[in-house]
């Protein structure tokens, strides 16, 4: 079996470049230079430096104790939370705003929804003095009140996108519509492992770093590169996409995905998008997405803003169908609990996207001495408003 996309933009079934003729010149000059800028020995090294002194990383890879004993088993958090910026999302950023400049753009859009993606777009925005707009719902807009704020102070512009559930979804059909009259000098900085082809392999190989950090940090810890199970929550599905890519082609490793069912998987509001979803376009690529029986794209719902989307990244579709990968969905009910009992277990207030991931425990039983490997995607500073309203603190 092969994980890698194919030249295509093809993971299996999934994937390809399904975008409007005027955005073709846009997506094409990033599908031919991509790879090449990637390679560049100066790209790397200046990708490299940033990643260790403006993020912070290698991020750690810290062993929960308690966590291991009330499970029975041995867990690792891989620490992404601790990233300048709060989350994963800057590995990504970061990359995105080197290619950009390789070619030539002084304009930045991008679309957020827990605002993330926002932060670490205005971030490297800032970092590089380059202009920054980004699209959020605007649900979106007062569920992440603090990342709004941080946006506007690091000189973004935030423009909000009120049609359909006004969440993710609509955040980034504003942001393409934007590219689309400006196709010249604007780069789109997608933020998770979806849209068109090549930025699902882009945007993995960015995030990438977070397995290959793993892999010797586990062996610094355990003796063996390969844990038995990797977990991650999945919205588009870039966290996951990073933390399961060094281990895509071992099949001693178990890869989990954990998406979020909302008030239920049938209760009509959810984002369980593997198991809800049917082979659709959205957002550029080929995927699974929840739709009616028209084709008609399905609200998503999810407490979490960030596992908010009706459609999950192609490689993802492909792990999924596959069986490459085991999905589960979490309840809201089951995510907020897990993110309450993380804080009083190791001292950690986890992303509310994050909690889902540490719900697993929940759906599935490990050995004693399994090594499991979940990806802390981000911090739960953006979400306390919500975890207060939840919990009544
Ligand atoms: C902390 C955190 N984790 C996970 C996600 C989900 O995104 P992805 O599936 O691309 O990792 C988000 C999205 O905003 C996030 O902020």
């Amino acid at each position: 079996m092969n994980y890698q996309v194919n030249e295509k933009g093809y993971y299996g079934v999934f994937g390809g470049a399904y975008i409007p003729e005027m955005l073709y010149p846009n997506v094409e000059e990033l599908r031919t230079t991509y790879l090449n800028i990637m390679n560049e020995p100066s790209f790397k090294e200046e990708f490299n430096q940033l990643l260790k002194d403006y993020v912070g990383r290698p991020s750690p890879l810290f062993y929960a104790e308690r966590l291991s004993k009330k499970y029975n088993t041995k867990v690792y958090l891989k620490r992404e939370d601790l990233n300048h910026t709060g989350a994963h999302k800057v590995n990504n950023t970061i990359g995105q705003i080197l290619v950009a400049k390789k070619l030539g753009k002084n304009r930045i859009i991008a679309e957020t929804g827990a605002g993330q993606h926002g932060v670490a777009t205005a971030t490297v925005c800032a970092l590089m003095g380059i202009q920054c707009i980004v699209y959020m719902g605007e649900i979106d807009i007062k569920r992440q009140a603090p990342n709004v704020a941080r946006m506007k102070m690091l000189g973004a512009e935030v423009r909000p996108a009120k049609s359909g559930s006004k969440t993710l979804k609509d955040a980034t059909n504003e942001a393409i519509r934007d590219w689309i009259n400006n196709p010249v000098d604007t780069h789109y900085i997608i933020g998770s492992a979806i849209g068109p082809h090549p930025y699902p392999d882009m945007v993995t190989r960015f995030q990438s770093i977070i397995s290959e950090e793993i892999k010797w940090q586990l062996k610094e810890k355990e003796g063996r590169e390969n844990p038995d199970y990797v977990v991650a929550c999945i919205g588009g599905g870039s966290n996951a996409a990073g933390t399961y890519y060094h281990f895509l082609e071992e099949p001693s490793v178990g890869i989990i995905a954990v998406e979020a069912a909302g008030k239920g998987v049938h209760s009509g509001e959810s984002a369980a998008t593997s198991q809800l979803g049917k082979e659709g376009i959205i957002h550029g690529c080929k995927t699974l997405l929840m739709q009616t029986p028209d084709g008609q794209i399905t609200e998503p719902y999810s407490i979490s803003a960030g596992l908010d989307y009706p459609g999950v990244g192609p490689l993802h579709s492909h792990l999924y169908k596959t069986g490459r990968g085991e999905f589960y969905s979490v309840t809201d009910d089951d995510a907020m609990a897990a993110g309450l009992e993380l804080s009083k277990l190791e001292g950690i207030i986890p992303a509310i996207e994050t909690s889902h991931a540490l719900a697993i425990f929940k759906e599935k039983k490990f050995k004693p001495d399994d090594v499991v490997v979940i990806s802390l995607s981000g911090r739960g500073d953006k979400d306390l408003d919500t975890y207060i309203e939840y919990f009544k603190l």
